[in-house]
Parts: structure tokens; sequence; C-alpha cells
């Protein structure tokens, strides 16, 4: 299968130096695009600002804002049959970024800040029969809010990520997550490793597929 696959955070530019982000390492989807490589299908990788090493076989495209993955994305996904949303993209960015370094003492008060580009909504219709896998981050009301967004988003699966433990979601090797699937299925996993949770998806992919 061709697997186009995001990770990583987004950074949004408060000033030339400064920005929003979240704490996304890409270790998640670095593990999916490894294993998807692994099993012989064929991978671009949009990936966020990381410190990991790129995965070989991979064509990866390197951005660094929400609008910036949007159009990689956009870009991508008529070649793909899979579509895995592993990224943490900044859900805001300043209203304004100042070109220069703003100085402390004329540093605002407050930021004005408005809702980033929602990618998944913004490229639903391009869908088709390909197969939308979207991550869930969550600290409460996991598998409700994830179902919301597997409706919202227009996906065939989502992993709802349990991100309130130290050793599951943002920046850590293992995880903790339950699989929803748009035809109802549900299933809790316990805690393995990313690289096992990225193997038991691709299960679920290419049985889907
Ligand atoms: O990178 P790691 O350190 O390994 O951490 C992994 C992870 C916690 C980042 C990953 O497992 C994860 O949960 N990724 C999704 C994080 C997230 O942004 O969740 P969300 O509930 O805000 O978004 C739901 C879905 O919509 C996601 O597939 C997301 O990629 C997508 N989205 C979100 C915002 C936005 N503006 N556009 C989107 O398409």
């Amino acid at each position: 299968m061709r697997i186009l696959v995001t990770a990583g955070p987004t950074r949004e530019a408060i000033d030339a130096v400064r920005y929003i982000s979240n704490r996304s390492s890409g270790k998640m989807g670095y593990a999916v695009a490894a294993a998807a490589l692994e099993r012989g299908h064929e991978v671009v990788l949009v990936t966020g600002p990381v410190a990991l090493a790129r995965p070989r076989g991979a064509r990866t495209v390197a951005v660094t804002t929400a609008d910036e993955m949007l159009k990689a994305v956009r870009t991508h996904v008529a070649w793909c049959d899979v579509l895995v949303m592993a990224a943490a993209v900044a859900d805001f960015k300043p209203m304004k970024a100042h070109p220069g370094k703003l100085k402390k003492d004329r540093m605002p008060q407050s930021l004005r800040l408005k809702p980033t580009v929602d990618i998944l909504r913004a490229i639903k219709a391009a869908k088709g029969k390909r197969c939308f896998v979207g991550f869930a981050a969550e600290t409460e009301r996991l598998v409700p809010e994830a179902r919301r967004k597997l409706k919202v988003k227009g996906l065939d699966l989502i992993v709802a990520n349990d991100v309130r433990r130290p050793d599951s979601g943002f920046d850590v090797d293992t995880n903790r997550v339950t699989v929803l699937a748009a035809d109802g299925r549900l299933e809790p996993w316990p805690l393995m490793t990313k690289k096992a949770v990225a193997g038991k998806l691709l299960d679920w992919i290419e049985a889907h597929r």
C-alpha cells in the first residue's frame, strides 16, 4: 500500500524566535512509518520539527507550520491508499507573527490567537475509498471524545491516546491506546511500545483494506 504518515508537532510563530507548539516528539508517527516500511509498503512521511533520524526508505517532507503540513498532505493525498495522521498539529496560532524578535519591554501582555486549519477536515473531500486514520490525544473522556472526532473528521479509524499518564502519549517510548473503528468496533490495548502499537495498527489497516 501507499501510506502517507504525519508525525511530530507543528510550530506557529509568535515572532522570529518564539513559537506556540506542543510536546510531540514524533516517536509515534515515525514508528508507524518504520513499521509500514518493514512490511514493504511505500511511505511518504510528513514531519514536523523533531530530533529523530529519518526512516530509511521513506520519502520525507519536512514542515514547520500547520499550513505547511496541510499543503504537504494535500500534495500527497491523491497518491496514498492510507493516511495516518499521528501529528500533533498546534490548534492555535498568533493572529499576527512579528517579523523580528519582540523586545521584552514591548512584549504584549496577552497574545491574540486564532485557530489553525483543521487538516483532516480540510481534506475530507479527497477521501474517496482511501483509509483515513486519526489519533486523539485526550486527558479526559477518552472514548467519547475520540468517537466524536472519528465522526466529525470522517475517519475510518481513530487511535484514542491516553496522554495523562507518564508512560503514555507525548515524548515517551510506550503508549496506551484504545482503537475505535467507524463500524463501531472498539478495542483497548494494554501499555506497549510505540513500535508494537504501530505494528498492531498496521494489522488493523491491512485487514480494513
Ligand atoms: O509524537 P509523540 O511524542 O510520539 O506523541 C504521540 C502523540 C501523542 C502526538 C500521538 O500519539 C497523538 O495522539 N497524535 C494526535 C495528537 C492530536 O493532535 O490530537 P487531536 O485530538 O488534537 O487531533 C485529532 C486528529 O486531528 C489527529 O489525527 C490530528 O493529527 C488531527 N488534527 C488536529 C488538529 C488540526 N488542526 N488538524 C488535524 O488534522
